[in-house]
């Protein structure tokens, strides 16, 4: 059985909003692994399974036009990385394989948090990135 995920400081990025994406991606992530071990039923384990791609889909898109508007120097890697998370996730069939599935989604979402988004927006060379009180760089 898989534990529910949670939030850790290494996963902070200094846009608030994706500090909240991040947060909710956790939630429905855990959502889906405790309906998934109750035995709710199929039905449900693919609706929630379903809201978990769909808030990858909006957070990846959200997350790449900030980190665009940042001019962070690895968002063709970033990108890449994202895309081919969802082509992995695409290849699970559920019910048969959502242990499996439920570790990927875990095991990625922990490591690409604290790995790949944590700490962005990258420093400038000339040292800080302004913000705006909303949190979103200056230019
Ligand atoms: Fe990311
Ligand atoms: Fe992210």
């Amino acid at each position: 059985m898989i534990r529910i995920l949670k939030w850790s400081p290494e996963m902070c990025v200094g846009f608030e909003a994706m500090n909240d994406d991040h947060r909710r991606l956790i939630a429905l992530t855990n959502r889906l692994i405790t309906a998934f071990y109750a035995g709710v039923g199929d039905g449900v384990v693919t609706l929630y399974f379903h809201d978990v791609l769909n808030g990858l889909r909006d957070h990846f898109r959200e997350e790449e036009a900030w980190l665009a508007q940042c001019g962070d120097p690895g968002l063709a890697e970033h990108r890449a990385e994202h895309a081919a998370f969802l082509a992995d996730l695409a290849g699970f069939s559920l019910p048969g394989e959502g242990g499996a599935l439920l570790r990927r989604l875990c095991d990625w979402l922990t490591s690409h948090m604290a790995a790949m988004d944590g700490g962005h927006p990258p420093p400038e060379e000339d040292g800080e990135t302004a913000f705006q009180d909303g949190g979103m760089p200056v230019s």
